[in-house]
Order: C-alpha cells, then structure tokens, then sequence
C-alpha cells in the first residue's frame, strides 16, 4: 500500500541574495519543522543553494533547484549540471513555464533533463501547464497530454513513481488569478493521470503526487489540497513569506491520500 504523501515546494525564483536567503530560512524553519505528514521542500536560488542545504542539514526540510542542465560536465558556459545539483539537492525543477517562455526550453529538453534526473536519483518536480492563449481557445487538454507524454517519454518504469507533476496554468502564476481548485482538480483527473497512466500504467499514474501551482496563497490552499487529486502545491510568490509559507505547509498536512496500491 502506498500513500500519496503530500508535498509542498516553495519556488523562490529570481530572489534573495545570499544573505536575504538565510534570513528567510531561519523564520520560516522551525515553524516547518513542526509540520508533519508532509514533504517540505525549498528552491532558493542556485547561489544560496551552498548556504541554505547547510542550514537544512538534519531537518526534514527538502533542498531542490529550479533548474539543471542535462550533461555531466563540459564546455557549457553557465549551466549547472545534475552532478553538481546532486551534490546538494533531492529535488529539481523541470520545465517551469517560464524557462519555456522566456529560455526556450521544449518538450524535447525537458525530457533530456528528466531522463538527467533519473540518471542522477534526483526527484523531478515536472511543471505542465496551459498559456492563456491555449486555455481560451480550449486546447488545455491537447497541450498538457503533449507536455506529458514527451516530456516524461522513456522515463523507467522503476522511476516513475518518483516524478512529481505541478500543473501550473500559466495564465494563474503571479496574476493573483488562481485556477478554481474543481478546474484544477479536473486537468489532473481527465488529462494529466491518464497520460501518466498512458506511459507507465495505472498503478504508477495513481501514485505519482500531482501539485497545483499558480498564485496559491495561505487563504486560497485549502480549496486546492480539498480535491482528491491534488497532492500539494507549488508555490512562487507566497513561499517568500514565512508566515504564508508555513500556514499553506500546514494546510496540506492534513491530507490523507490513502489506499493506493503500486503492483
Ligand atoms: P505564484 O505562486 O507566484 O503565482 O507562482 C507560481 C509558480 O510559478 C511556482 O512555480
């Protein structure tokens, strides 16, 4: 028997310096620690990446980046590779809607870091998500089946379970707009667990955690993780704040995604 366990992650973004770093994580981290049944999870940026695992040590608190290259090592200039990241993270972003919109990342790389993070025993955070545009004009359903299906594309069966998904419509992040938590919950029941059933069978499509992100806040996370197919979220702007941080951790503790098997 396998429980989904809930996880929430906080996506720092292009913020904090070093210093503004330490000082976030030293307000936010006993209040984190005291919250169990939960997986805790925090991605600073790469610069405080060194600073803050050294903080975390021996916490139940998880380290992850917000991105990676896919090659070890080499000639490419102001990458970081996933040996580097291995170094000091469990978790790494994949394929956040704005490395797509503004990095060119595809479908296509997005996979080639996957199959990196499987290579290197880190547990990808996938983000899938729909434009505006695309949600509009009805094509939710068509973009986020694709972002799936290649970017997930031979992945082992063996890793699967581990790939946690955040969809994250993009017309949601930092809008303040969010998604209702019944439209999300709906993206994640008719297309993204059967295109993960699709790849790896259903067992694995049940037991993947799937999080929502885009302007989760500490008054809006309850209506998110009170639908059954959202396992967390992945929060942006909120995780910034302690206090938010912590009070949207905690309203995800009290999930109880039980009774699921992996055969
Ligand atoms: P906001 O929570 O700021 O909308 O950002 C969401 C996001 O992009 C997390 O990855």
């Amino acid at each position: 028997m396998t429980k989904r366990i809930p996880l929430v992650a906080g996506n720092w973004k292009m913020n904090k310096t070093i210093a503004e770093a330490r000082e976030l994580v030293s307000s936010m981290s006993a209040r984190l620690r005291e919250i169990g049944g939960v997986e805790k999870v925090l991605c600073p940026p790469f610069t405080s990446l060194m600073a803050i695992s050294t903080m975390l040590a021996g916490t139940d608190i998880g380290l992850g980046a917000q991105n990676m290259y896919w090659e070890e090592k080499g000639a490419f200039t102001g990458e970081v590779s996933p040996l580097m990241i291995k170094e000091l993270c469990k978790y790494v972003i994949i394929g956040h809607s704005e490395r797509r919109a503004y990095f060119g990342e595809t479908d296509e790389t997005v996979n080639k870091r996957l199959r990196a993070a499987q290579k290197f025993d880190l547990t990808p955070i996938v983000c899938v998500g729909e434009t505006l545009d695309e949600y509009e004009s009805g094509r939710t359903e068509a973009v986020v089946a694709r972002q799936i299906k290649l970017g997930l594309a031979d992945a082992d069966s063996a890793f699967a379970p581990r790939i946690v998904i955040a969809y994250e419509p993009v017309w949601a992040i930092g809008t303040g707009k969010a998604s209702s938590g019944e439209n999300a919950n709906g993206v994640v029941s008719k297309v993204i667990r059967p295109a993960m059933s699709a790849l790896f069978g259903e067992a694995t499509a049940q037991a993947i955690r799937v999080l929502y992100g885009g302007s989760v806040n500490a008054g809006n996370a309850s209506e998110f993780f009170n639908q059954p197919e959202i396992d967390g979220a992945l929060v942006g702007g909120a995780s910034l704040k302690a206090d938010e941080f912590a009070a949207i951790t905690k309203a995800a503790s009290r999930l109880d995604r039980g009774q699921l098997t992996i055969d």
